[in-house]
């Protein structure tokens, strides 16, 4: 009763706004894990979003992508949306000390795309690692298994569905936490097309400030490409954690 009650209160804290994806390692991750640990953190000491390090040099993931794609991406992209989310949370702060509302649908709408922009980049650097983490294993390769039959069909499936994201989006393993099961999404720009309950364990950019300066207008190559550097290591311990948070019960 006990443990389940720890366990329980320790769940609802690593989703409570403001933690870090970084807090949610700190109690999985082994030394070895800094690097990770830093890098999936996504706010600072005083709540403020905040541009994580990249875990690895920026031509590390060479050649499956550029060293100025991931410049780019990283230091001007990723960091507008640093910047978007934390304007957002600003005016939105300023609406309620001020009682003035009039604004509200705009910057709840740009909080929602900034912030989920800055954690899918978040999640998008380590969901990559410049060594070969072979395929998923332990618990995470047994889900693969038992929710999509195989990890043929995953990669067929979460490779389909991320090349054909209309326009700008992401391919996403996820784990609903409230369905228990591993899903496959396809999310248009950074917010649409989700399912409440999902936590995302591995995601693939397909905005075209992605691919655009290695892969020009062959997405298709791109996504193939990236199998060859997708950190089922990360994917792992996301996995672990989604999962603590999904069999946590009150005691
Ligand atoms: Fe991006």
């Amino acid at each position: 009763m006990v443990e389940s009650r720890r366990n329980f209160l320790k769940a609802t804290a690593l989703t409570t706004a403001g933690m870090t994806v970084g807090g949610v390692f700190d109690g999985l991750a082994s030394p070895a894990d800094d690097k990770l640990v830093k890098a999936s953190r996504l706010t600072d000491a005083d709540g403020q979003y905040a541009l994580p390090p990249l875990p690895y040099d920026d031509k590390a993931l060479e050649p499956v992508i550029d060293e100025a794609t991931v410049r780019l991406h990283h230091d001007v992209h990723h960091k507008a949306y640093v910047d978007g989310a934390n304007k957002a949370l600003k005016q939105l702060a300023t609406a309620r000390a001020e009682g003035d509302f009039n604004l509200v649908k705009h910057w709840s709408r740009e909080l929602a795309f900034h912030g989920s922009g800055h954690v899918l980049h978040t999640l998008y650097w380590t969901s990559l690692t410049p060594t070969a983490s072979g395929e998923p294993k332990g618990d995470l390769g047994k889900a693969i298994a038992q929710d999509f039959g195989d990890l043929a069909k995953l990669k067929n499936h979460l490779t389909k569905a991320t090349v054909a994201v209309e326009a700008s989006g992401w391919g996403v393993l996820a784990y609903n936490v409230l369905e228990r099961r591993l899903m496959v999404l396809q999310v248009e720009k950074h917010q649409d097309l989700t399912v409440w309950g999902a936590v995302p364990l591995l995601v693939i950019d397909v905005w075209e400030h992605a691919y655009y300066l290695k892969y020009q207008s062959k997405r298709a190559d791109y996504v193939a490409a990236i199998w060859d550097i997708l950190d089922w290591t990360a994917a792992g311990l996301r996995f672990e954690a989604a999962r603590t948070v999904a069999h946590a019960q009150p005691g």
